[in-house]
């Protein structure tokens, strides 16, 4: 594939030395910081474009790739509360767009996990249940998207659980119904995720630990193969490659 870079920092830069080692050709990169913009790009040039940038630079990328017709892989977190807009880009483009809030395929498998201990635990309500999430300190959102997706899916399969509480709790305790997930910010930290169910007698305790951002590059790079071999339109998710693997 002839990959567009949308965003050259810590995962831009991973997903190029994903791409090279897997055969693909870095034809376009676009990045304030390199002087490079859309008017440096040509779409006839392009077969797919991997955006990792900024939340608040996110959704006005995505629509430029629409509107070109570029296939595009995101993996910015932090606005999907803008999805309708995207959404109608991408449809009146007849374009593609395929998101994750993580590309790791771990990360994946580990929701799936987390979600059928929940069903399991929604019954057995002498145990609570919480989590948190650590990343590196230069992170501009918390909580992270992964956080999200993952104490989301077990907040609808835990009937006790009514909200999620994702700030430092100060000089109160969580009520009952809520189900807490602070952040940790610190050092150089790729990803960690845990989930606790704890009684009075144990805790289970669900971890996944990134131990580098391969992972991540490697499933952007997998999407974009995906979403580029059938000529497919519309929005996707990562389930939707999933499903096929
Ligand atoms: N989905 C996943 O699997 C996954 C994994 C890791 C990180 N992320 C997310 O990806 C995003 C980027 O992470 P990172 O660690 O590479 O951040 P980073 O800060 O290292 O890099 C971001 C880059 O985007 C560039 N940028 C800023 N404005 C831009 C614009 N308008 N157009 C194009 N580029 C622009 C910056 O100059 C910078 O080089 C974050 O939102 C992060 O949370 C997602």
């Amino acid at each position: 594939m002839r990959i567009a870079l949308i965003g050259y920092g810590k995962m831009g830069r991973m997903i190029e030395q994903v791409a090279l080692a897997r055969g693909h050709e870095i034809a376009a990169i676009v990045d304030p910081v390199l002087g490079k913009t859309f008017a440096d790009i040509n779409p006839a040039n392009i077969d797919a474009a991997i955006e990792f940038s900024r939340p608040d630079a996110a959704v006005d990328n995505i629509i430029a790739l629409a509107q070109r017709k570029i296939p595009t892989v995101v993996g910015t977190t932090a606005w999907q509360n803008r999805m309708d807009e995207v959404r109608k880009a991408v449809e009146d483009a007849g374009s593609s767009l395929l998101w994750a809030s993580n590309f790791s395929i771990g990360v994946n498998i580990f929701y799936r996990v987390a979600w059928y201990a929940a069903e399991m635990f929604n019954k057995i309500t002498e145990y609570d249940v919480g989590g948190f999430e650590a990343h590196h300190n230069k992170k501009l959102d918390s909580p992270s998207g992964t956080a999200k997706t993952l104490a989301e899916g077990v907040l609808s399969r835990i009937s006790r659980k009514k909200k999620i509480v994702w700030e430092t709790l100060a000089e109160q305790k969580p009520n009952d119904d809520e189900l807490h997930f602070p952040s940790l910010r610190m050092g150089n930290v790729p990803g960690t995720h845990s989930l606790f169910f704890d009684s009075a007698v144990d805790t289970i305790e669900i971890t996944h630990t990134a131990r580098s951002r391969e992972g991540f590059a490697l499933g952007a790079v997998q999407a974009a193969a995906w979403l580029t071999a059938e000529k497919r339109q519309g929005i996707y998710t990562i389930d939707d490659m999933l499903k096929d693997i």
